[in-house]
């Protein structure tokens, strides 16, 4: 009820969506700084009929945030390339970018200097790094990477079209935008032409809501131990809700259909 009262309210006022959201993202990543949370993304789960993908035991444990990233990033064939992933959280996914698909560089930014900080800390990886900005100022020389990568942040965004503006000012021509998030599904066409009137081609588009379902119920059980022993028990309902456990508004969103995951690949003409 809470939840769905906030988001009513993010949508009616862009400005409170963006400032309530940072001042969330700057208190988690403050707040806990343990090595244990690198992801924040809902995962994804592939077909039965795909080959199970490949990782070091260390990574096992963010497997389905893994298979996110790695649905999403090996659309295009990165070795060599510059990647800026926008909205980089707590660096899990630019740093198994890096270690496992090869670009000339990663580099992350956050408009929660918390998190960029985190990450400046924890990874120690080279070609990777992570700097502070905004999304709908990057803070970056045109036509500098040769692929943007966003995962489940421009739901924050307070103007999603100046975000896909400086995406295609950051790009080289013929570079690659991979993008997936989640948007009530009353708000899909209007994401649809956001996109669309960016000019940039569009390679490809799918709704992976039941993938991301599927890695919901199977990582159920280690989100749920997660906030159990991290953190406060007052914080316990809240944090479920912004992990998708099976209980909260947004699974049962995904669930019903009213809430839909996207995934689109667009390159710059
Ligand atoms: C749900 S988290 C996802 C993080 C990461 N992509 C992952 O999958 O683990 C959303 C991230 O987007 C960042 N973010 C939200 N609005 C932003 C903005 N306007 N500019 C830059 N980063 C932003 C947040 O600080 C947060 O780290």
């Amino acid at each position: 009820m809470l939840a769905k009262s906030y988001t009513k309210l993010c949508d009616l006022f862009p400005g409170f969506r963006k400032s309530s959201r940072k001042q969330m993202y700057q208190l988690m990543a403050y707040g806990y700084r343990k090595r244990d949370w690198t992801f924040m993304n809902y995962g994804y789960a592939p077909d039965s009929t795909t080959a199970e993908l490949v990782l070091h035991a260390d990574d096992e444990i963010n497997r389905y945030c893994i298979q996110l990233y790695h649905y999403i990033a090996s659309a295009v064939e990165l070795r060599g390339l510059k990647l800026l992933e926008v909205g980089s959280g707590r660096g899990g996914g630019a740093d198994y970018i890096k270690r496992y698909l090869d670009p000339a560089c990663v580099v992350g930014v956050d408009y929660s200097d918390n998190a960029v900080n985190l990450c400046q800390e924890h990874y120690c990886v080279k070609g990777l790094s992570f700097v502070p900005g905004d999304a709908e100022s990057l803070p970056f020389n045109d036509q500098s990477f040769d692929i943007v990568l966003n995962v489940e942040s421009s739901h924050c965004y307070g103007s999603m079209s100046d975000f896909l503006a400086q995406v295609k000012r950051v790009l080289k021509p013929g570079g690659y935008f991979m993008f997936a998030d989640f948007r009530n599904l009353e708000q899909l066409d209007e994401l649809k032409e956001q996109l669309e009137q960016t000019g940039m081609r569009r390679i490809t588009h799918e709704n992976i809501t039941p993938n991301v379902i599927k890695a919901l119920d199977a990582d159920h059980g280690r989100r749920f131990a997660h906030i159990q022993r991290g953190v406060p028990k007052m914080l316990h309902k809240l944090l479920r809700e912004f992990a998708g456990n099976k209980d909260t508004w947004i699974y049962k969103g995904f669930q019903t259909g009213d809430i839909v995951y996207q995934n689109f690949l667009l390159q710059k003409v």
